[in-house]
Order: structure tokens, then sequence, then C-alpha cells
């Protein structure tokens, strides 16, 4: 067996770390949402492994819904700055809760488009949680209203975070190898 392990140079965020602090927000979304229409929206593909912890660690009830968004053209691992809906939301969002969930809020520009679409469908409040964040890489003004782990600018894969879409299956958050990516 060829494990993914050996394209790992280190590990950023282990899996027990992840389990704590995923815990945690469980905690505080539980918290901050009592009595509310909470509504979690998991942008895909990224945030399928986030969600499906995060979900379970949340005590109280709430609906989960998925988009699948995407940039316009050009190579995968930079933003060209234009976003498309490919899979837009069932759920109608009048009154709701909404708490996008996402893996990575990196240079920023998917949230700054997806942000004022989902604004425009009366929702009454609609707010960020991400497990990974950039800041040194931001460009649009979104910061996380929940967040797991700032990262530095390095070629971080792993927790649903891909590289031409593998690894997103390790458990934990890693950094590539130099000699996977620049192959
Ligand atoms: C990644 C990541 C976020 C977005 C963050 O998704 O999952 O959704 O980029 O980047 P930004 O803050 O610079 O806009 P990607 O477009 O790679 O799709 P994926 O989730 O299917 O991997
Ligand atoms: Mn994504
Ligand atoms: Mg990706």
């Amino acid at each position: 067996m060829q494990s993914m392990d050996r394209d790992i140079d280190h590990i950023l965020v282990s899996e027990e770390q992840l389990q704590d602090k995923v815990a945690a927000l469980g905690e505080q979304i539980s918290r901050d949402y009592q009595g509310r229409d909470l509504l979690l929206v998991s942008i895909l593909k990224g945030s399928v492994v986030f969600m499906a912890d995060l979900m379970r660690a949340i005590k109280i009830p709430c609906g989960i819904d998925f988009m699948v968004v995407s940039s316009y053209g050009g190579a995968n691992t930079e933003s060209t700055g234009l976003v498309k809906i490919v899979k837009d939301l069932d759920a109608d969002l009048t009154g709701k809760d909404v708490l996008i969930v996402e893996d990575i809020l990196d240079t920023g520009i998917t949230l700054s488009h997806l942000l004022p679409v989902l604004r425009m469908r009366n929702p009454n409040s609609v707010r960020l949680c991400t497990i990974l964040s950039k800041p040194s890489r931001r460009k649009a003004d979104i910061e996380p209203d929940y967040l797991g782990f700032e990262v530095p600018d390095e070629f971080v894969v792993g927790y649903g975070l891909d590289f031409d879409e593998k690894y997103r299956n390790l458990p934990y958050v890693g950094v590539l190898k130099p000699e996977i990516y620049s192959k």
C-alpha cells in the first residue's frame, strides 16, 4: 500500500486538535443559536469533512444544505476572482439564521461574491464558520465569525482540502511536499 502520508512534509493540525476545536465550535454555536432557525450551508467540496463533524457537534435542531461554486477558468491553485454558482441551495432562506460552513478562508473572494447573493434572499442573519483561515492571503474584506485555526501561507491539504482533487480524505491538515505540486 502506498499511503498518502508519504507526500506530506509535516502535520499542521492533528486529528486530535481538529476534534477538540470542532467540539468547542459546536458548543459555542449551540449556545449562540439557541431558539433560532439555524441552517448550515456547506460550500462543496472542501467543506464536506468539517460539515459532517461540525453538524454532529451542534446540539440544537438545525437544517443542512449544500452549494457548489466554482471560479471561472484559470489554473486551479489561484482564484480568478469570479465565482459561479454551479449548484444552488434547495432551501428558502427567508427568516433563516444561515451559518456558512467552509474548510478555508483564503483570499476571501469566494465568500465576497457569495455573501451578497445569500443576503438578498431575506435570511434573518448570515455568518461564516471556517475551520482554517490564511489571513496573510486576504484580498476581500471578509473575516470569519467562527474560526478553527489560522494557518501560514503554505500548501495545506487534508480534512477536505485538496491538491488536484486529492488528499481531501487525510484526517489531519498537513503541508504538501514541494516535489508533489512542482512536478
Ligand atoms: C477552496 C476552499 C474555499 C475557497 C477559498 O475551494 O474550499 O471554498 O477555495 O478560497 P478564497 O477565499 O480565495 O476564495 P475550491 O475553489 O478549491 O473548491 P473545492 O472546495 O471544491 O476544493
Ligand atoms: Mn471550497
Ligand atoms: Mg480546491
